[in-house]
């Protein structure tokens, strides 16, 4: 019974018209994660939602009955319960038929249901006459979409607690380290494909302290990789490995022998390979192979990511840790289970925006809404129409292209620069000109002293360019502070100036003059050492 006197009885929807929200304890075997946590039940009943948990579900996940009776949910029973109650359940797992049989016309699930893979569990939905919201078919493509990105915040998760199991496998440090027992060399980890679980993963190693390397298809994830403290090893072949919407495609044979042959290498020398190399739609590639797996050094790591998927390695056995030619292979497949806390918190953060998006009047009332782009593709079952696959999203119209503008610049420069180019010769050569009359009139005419200053004030704008242009753009702000720090050269003056010239004829220097140089000395060094201090601090932070 609800704790909180506010509450309706027992399963009771609220006569207000607002909707009940049900959470299930998830029955898949290794399943710890819960669809919403204490916090977001607060969140949820401020959108005008009621909220009904089966007794139990959070207690994997580190979140007791209690807790949930505080934000203000009601604790049922059992799940029976809570799907008679509910008009919309929350779910991490696609449901079972056990469970697909306990629902009732007209309920909206929120939950992973992987439709291509699951069409027995789709004919199953779409015969309850329900709407189903699958949250693994979402566009990722559409930016707006990314709070509710609920496959990339468990791949996050995944990819960090694959380095936790590596690590945990491995015999050594990650980092490398200097005892008065001897130098321990730093891990290296090989990571094969830097999608969202390879780049956490890559950073997580990293962060650790191992050398990463890491390999993936699509060239333009490169830069992130060195983002993120890792180095990206090509393949040698030209191939381009992108098939859209941010996913790879199947790579040539003449790409995948090459691949091989760098895999080998690396297999060689690295002591941790993390896979999670992944074509949507497809079985997973198979990148390391049995032999590359024995010219592993002995107490070698390989965590599979995709083992669910079929695996990246020959030698995988899903859910298993297993030892192979003294390499021990992880084919995990619940690693975001594994961080139960942590991945239903993100998990249920997810479900609470695309609640937001479902009910935007903030009335308790979910509105499935199928002129939503995002909304649309999340819709896999409308009540009871199979609505899977969703169309594509209309692409929004390019800029018009600026017919007129290369024309017209051609004629100028002669060259069809757009404007955004170099400038043309001739343009160049008028300001060269103009720049050398405007010297010579300088110089014949200007006092000496000028020229001196002017001379200094020229050389230093050069360096100044030059030092700017050539600095990386993430590095301009500790640029700036030293360059802060720097200008305390003007120490110099307060200087000369602290004993001055005697000025009055009295013998003495001037006080006043005194006093004040005093002054600038103190403030100049300040700017100086703390200009130097904050530089090194934010060097610092883009070190390893
Ligand atoms: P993703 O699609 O974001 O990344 C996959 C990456 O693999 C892409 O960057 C792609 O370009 C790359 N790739 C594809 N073919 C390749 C090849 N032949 N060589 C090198 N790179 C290749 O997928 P995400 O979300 O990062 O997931 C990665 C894998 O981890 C998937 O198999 C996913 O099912 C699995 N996963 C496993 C979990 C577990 O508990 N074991 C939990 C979450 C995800």
């Amino acid at each position: 019974m609800s704790s909180n006197p506010n509450q309706p009885a027992q399963g009771q929807a609220q006569s207000s018209g607002s909707q009940r929200i049900g959470v299930l304890r998830e029955t898949f075997p290794l399943e710890k994660r819960v669809a919403t946590v204490p916090e977001v039940v607060e969140k949820l009943i401020k959108l005008g939602f009621s909220v009904s948990i089966e007794s139990g579900a959070g207690e994997a996940a580190n979140c007791s009955d209690d807790a949930y009776r505080a934000a203000g949910a009601e604790v049922l029973p059992n799940a029976a319960a809570v799907w008679a109650a509910a008009d919309i359940v929350f779910k991490v797992r696609p449901p079972s038929t056990e469970e697909v049989a306990l629902m009732r016309e007209g309920q909206i699930l929120i939950d992973f249901i992987w439709p291509a893979q699951n069409p027995e569990l789709m004919q199953q939905l779409a015969a309850k006459k329900v709407t189903v919201l699958a949250i693994d078919a979402l566009p990722r493509t559409l930016s707006r979409a990314q709070k509710m990105d609920a496959l990339t915040s468990m791949a996050g998760v995944s990819g960090y607690r694959a380095v936790i199991e590596a690590a945990n496998a491995f015999g050594r440090y990650f980092n490398g380290q200097i005892t008065a027992a001897g130098k321990v060399p730093p891990a290296k980890v090989f990571i094969a494909g830097a999608g969202v679980a390879g780049l956490s993963a890559i950073g997580t190693a990293a962060g650790l302290g191992a050398i990463v390397r890491a390999n993936d298809t699509r060239a333009e994830v490169a830069d992130q990789v060195t983002s993120l403290g890792g180095e990206f090893v090509k393949v040698d072949y030209e191939e381009e490995g992108s098939g859209g919407g941010g996913y790879a495609k199947v790579m040539s044979e003449g790409f995948q022998a090459a691949q091989r042959q760098m895999y080998a290498q690396q297999a060689k020398d690295v002591d941790i390979i993390i896979t999670t190399a992944l074509i949507p739609g497809k079985p997973a590639p198979k990148l390391i192979t049995a032999e590359m797996v024995e010219s592993m050094k002995p107490g070698s790591v390989i965590v599979d990511m995709a083992a669910e998927q079929g695996g990246n390695c020959e030698l995988t056995v899903p859910n298993e840790a297993v030892v192979r030619h003294g390499v021990t292979i992880i084919g995990y497949t619940d690693l975001a289970s594994r961080l139960a806390k942590q991945s239903s918190t993100l998990y249920a953060t997810n479900l609470l925006r695309l609640t937001e998006e479902l009910c935007k009047a903030k009335d308790g009332v979910a509105v499935v809404n199928m002129e939503d782009d995002a909304i649309r593709g999340l819709t896999v079952v409308k009540d009871g129409a199979i609505t899977w696959p969703a169309p594509p999203i209309a692409q929004a119209p390019k800029p018009a292209p600026k017919p007129a503008a290369a024309p017209v610049e051609q004629k100028k420069g002669g060259h069809g620069h757009g404007s955004s180019g170099p400038l043309p010769a001739k343009t160049l050569a008028i300001i060269f000109a103009v720049a050398a009359v405007a010297f010579w009139f300088i110089g014949a005419y200007a006092p000496a002293a000028f020229l001196g200053h002017f001379t200094v004030f020229i050389l230093a704008c050069f360096i100044g360019y030059m030092v700017v242009w050539n600095v990386t753009p993430a590095l301009h702000t500790p640029l700036m502070s030293v360059t802060n720090a720097i200008s305390s050269i003007i120490a110099i003056g307060a200087l000369v100036q602290i004993a001055p010239p005697d000025t009055a004829g009295s013998g003495r220097p001037d006080e006043l003059i005194r006093w004040l140089a005093f002054a600038a000395i103190v403030l100049t060094a300040v700017n100086m050492f703390g200009g130097f201090a904050v530089t090194r601090r934010m060097l610092a932070m883009f070190q390893k």
